[in-house]
């Protein structure tokens, strides 16, 4: 057994959205996703063993018991009785909706393994993080992946290198930690949202042109989609009693800001998760223009600017 481990690992931003459990207690997404993985930011974490697992996230002690199920089956697949001492960082704001589970999981499945020195394949990892948060399934692999619905693991369809142009530029509206977590509003649109089936039937049909689009490096295409998705999801959201709202003012800025852009033929397709950030999928030759217009709206707005990310790395 290694005594420390360091890895890192980027967030997983989905164009057709998870949205919804197939089974609670699995974590078995209930719709597909597709998604791109971030560059430039992640999530770093050092794993050493100790007598007992504790976990510190941002240098605060966060509470143990949505890590205790993978502990436990990491312990259990290595055979060892050990505790894990984790310390992790985001490297951008997290529980903002910038999908900080995503790569907060990934990179502490790949460390705990490694420290256990457990000789994993990429798609073994990817179920075990998804045990943890399924968007983290994705996470494992850099480019372009696919969870399925239902799936235990997610699959790389393109790696890093096959779209270099593309760029995701975040529009950080807000740093504040959202006040419903995706787990809770997820749970919340199944229990409560009439529109829930509506939503799972539906985000089923989009997987298909949003897999072709990308097949094609069709960004028109697949940004249509990804707000088609986004769009929806938060509809049945919105439907939940009580309702579940993440948008701020600013939100609604960033997102008629892309349809002004859009309709003087400037690529900006935006999409949200479960936050009020704004996500915008373009073009590196587009970003100056479209960084110029959002800081007009409001020179405060934080901006950060990724390319298609690599997969979890261990230092
Ligand atoms: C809106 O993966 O955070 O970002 O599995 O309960 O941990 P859990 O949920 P999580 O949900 C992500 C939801 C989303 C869409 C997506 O990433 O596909």
């Amino acid at each position: 057994m290694r005594e420390e481990v360091v890895c890192r690992a980027s967030p997983s931003l989905a164009l057709v959205k998870y949205w919804g459990k197939q089974s609670t207690r699995k974590n078995l997404p209930a719709t597909p996703s597709l998604a791109v993985t971030l560059g430039g930011i992640y999530t770093r974490t050092r794993v050493k063993t100790a007598p007992s697992d504790s976990i510190r996230l941002n240098e605060q002690p966060a509470e143990l018991d949505r890590f205790s199920h993978l502990f436990d089956t990491l312990r259990r697949v290595a055979g060892r009785d050990v505790g894990f001492q984790v310390e992790t960082e985001n490297n951008f704001p997290s529980s903002a909706g910038l999908a900080s589970s995503s790569s907060g999981f990934a990179a502490l499945t790949v460390a705990c393994a490694r420290i256990l020195e457990l000789d994993l394949s990429a798609a073994q990892l990817s179920a075990l993080a998804r045990t943890g948060s399924a968007s983290a399934a994705r996470s494992l692999f850099g480019g372009f992946t696919l969870l399925p619905a239902g799936g235990h693991r997610a699959e790389q369809l393109y790696g890093p290198e096959y779209w270099p142009e593309l760029r995701i530029l975040i529009a950080l509206v807000s740093h504040r930690a959202k006040a419903v977590s995706s787990r809770d509003a997820m749970e919340a649109t199944r229990e409560t949202s009439p529109y829930y089936r509506a939503w799972l039937r539906n985000a089923g049909e989009l997987l298909g042109p949003a897999l072709r689009a990308l097949e094609k490096r069709d960004i028109e295409a697949l940004g249509t989609v990804a707000r088609l998705s986004y769009s929806r999801m938060h509809a049945a959201l919105l439907a939940s009693s009580p309702p579940v709202l993440y948008w701020l003012p600013a939100t609604v800025a960033v997102i008629r800001e892309c349809a002004h852009l859009r309709a003087e033929g400037i690529g900006a397709w935006e999409t949200l998760d479960a936050g009020p950030q704004v996500k915008i999928l373009c073009l590196d030759s587009d970003v100056e223009v479209i960084r110029e217009r959002l800081g007009a709206l409001d020179p405060q707005l934080q901006l950060i600017v990724a390319p298609v990310g690599e997969g979890p790395v261990c230092e």
